[in-house]
């Protein structure tokens, strides 16, 4: 019997990156697992891969941004499993820019899928999560909204308003039995990261300046994410909700250098 035996789960984003080490790990520990993204090929091989593993699960194209893609989705995960437990609503984009810098169809589009897309998870997963008599809601923030990073406004405005929206939803919807917390990983080896080194001009060069920017010294990989999302879904974090956890390394604490020695 896993920890998340008989939980049933939706994982957005969960193509690829922290969203399929999250749906990987959530089934390995006996969740039911359907995974959404924008995707569908990539869906569809996480959620083969899932039920290959002995799990249940299934796979569906999902453009966050779409209230009406998300609800139905939503719906359809609950009506197959019979019950909806905990959503994750990790899928997000990057898209650089300073304040003055970043296109106006930049930042609707980050604001669309970043925050509106976690909005749109939480609106319609709370029905059955109230019918199931409680359950968890995991959002994918970033350590971005804790500290500065030049360049990347719309995306750190997205950041900081999911840990808003996270607080305001765990006050919302906590006697119900409903939990609600936030993740803020710091760099993360994803291939949303591999395309920020592969068109750096130096990208050795980025990948040590980014090594030195956390405590440990290191990127993290997706699977710790995984474990962090795990631990939120399960009932291990039963008095746990209005948080939000940084699996960032050590990145957010570093001394007025901004580099561990
Ligand atoms: N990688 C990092 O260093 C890092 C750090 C902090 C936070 N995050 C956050 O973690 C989450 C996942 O990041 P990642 O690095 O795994 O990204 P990624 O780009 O590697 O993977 C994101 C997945 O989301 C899907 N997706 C993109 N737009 C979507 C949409 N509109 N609707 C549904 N699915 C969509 C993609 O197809 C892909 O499968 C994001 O919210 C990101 O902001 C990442």
């Amino acid at each position: 019997m896993g920890r998340l035996s008989g939980k049933s789960c939706i994982v957005t984003g969960g193509g690829a990156g922290i969203g399929e080490a999250i749906a990987i790990r959530l089934a390995e520990e006996g969740a039911r697992v359907a995974v959404a993204d924008i995707d569908a090929d990539a869906a569809g091989r996480v959620a083969t891969r899932l039920s290959g593993q002995g799990a249940e699960a299934f796979g569906g194209r999902v453009d966050v941004a779409s209230t009406a893609e998300v609800s139905a989705f939503v719906d359809e995960a609950a009506r197959r499993f019979g019950r909806l437990d905990a959503i994750v609503n990790n899928a997000g984009v990057a898209l650089p820019g300073s304040a003055d810098g970043i296109s106006e169809d930049d930042w609707d589009r980050v604001v669309a899928v970043n925050l509106k897309g976690v909005w749109a998870g939480i609106k319609y997963a709370i029905p059955h999560l109230r019918a199931a008599g409680g359950g968890s809601i995991v959002n994918m923030a970033s350590v971005q909204a804790l500290v500065g990073f030049p360049g990347w406004a719309g995306y750190a405005a997205t950041k900081g308003g999911i840990i808003a929206l996270t607080q305001q939803a765990a006050v919302e919807y906590g006697a119900e039995g409903i939990r609600v917390n936030c993740l803020a990983p710091g760099t993360i080896m994803t291939p949303m990261n591999e395309e920020i080194f592969r068109t750096a001009p130096d990208p050795q060069a980025l990948i040590d300046d980014w090594n030195s920017s956390h405590a440990l010294h290191r990127f993290g990989q997706p699977q710790e994410v995984g474990a962090a999302a795990a631990f939120l879904v399960s009932d291990d974090s039963s008095f746990v909700t209005g948080v939000c956890l940084r699996v960032d390394g050590g990145l957010a604490v570093l001394g007025p250098t901004g580099r561990a020695n």
